[in-house]
């Protein structure tokens, strides 16, 4: 949990070697698709080197970039549904996140991490921000959108939250506490939104398909 002012300590904790594409806030814009971009060169470089040496094969790399493609946030939008319709699994979810995901749902995951379900109340609202990069629950949510990794995202939520969020749509009373965290390379969050009223004898399936991806980064209610 991030206040405003608490972020910048853990940049220098943010390591570089986790597994998504890191946009660098010092990089200048550029296109991204250019083939002697920087960035892509590495890579080549890297993955062709440690093909050579037995570290990884390219069956076992294209195997995780499928894996990843195949994640969306129908996942994370399953995962509230059933924390919505079931309270025993709600209580091991905030307790033990990532394994009681692991354990019902049968998701695999490649790389070790931390996992945090950030549940909204009547009186508190969570949204989730990578104050230096793009840190992003992929398991539960699939790849980031743009405007996630955009620098104008990352530096105004953690400054004027509900001027972001009303820009948004999402508009809150004043009574409502915004709290917002800065998720890290081995730290990331999931937003356990509020269940709508009216919504009482809504399947878990039902409940699923009103969980949008936004609303669990938390910029959307549900
Ligand atoms: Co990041």
């Amino acid at each position: 949990m991030s206040a405003p002012n608490d972020h910048s300590h853990d940049h220098h904790d943010h390591s570089h070697s986790h597994d998504h594409d890191h946009d660098h806030p010092h990089a200048p814009i550029e296109d991204v698709d250019d083939p002697q971009r920087y960035e892509y060169v590495l890579e080549t470089a890297i993955r062709e080197l440690l093909i050579e040496k037995g570290v990884l094969t390219a069956a076992a790399i294209h195997r995780q970039i499928d894996l990843q493609d195949s994640r969306t946030p129908a996942m994370g939008a399953k995962v509230v549904a059933r924390a919505w319709t079931d309270a025993a699994f709600k209580a091991r979810l905030i307790s033990e996140p990532l394994e009681t995901i692991i354990d019902e749902f049968k998701l695999e995951i490649s790389t070790p991490l931390k996992l945090v379900v950030l549940e909204n109340t009547p009186d508190v609202h969570n949204v989730v921000v990578c104050t230096l990069c793009s840190c992003y629950p992929r398991m539960l949510l699939g790849i980031p959108p743009a405007w996630y990794k955009s620098i104008d995202y990352r530096s105004r939520v953690v400054v004027e939250p509900r001027k972001v969020l009303a820009e948004f749509g999402t508009v809150l009373s004043p009574e409502v506490e915004v709290r917002v965290s800065d998720s890290t390379a081995d730290l990331r969050y999931l937003v356990l939104p509020n269940r709508p009223a009216g919504t009482e004898g809504f399947s878990e399936e039902q409940l699923a398909a009103l969980v949008t991806r936004d609303a669990m980064i938390g910029t959307a209610l549900v």
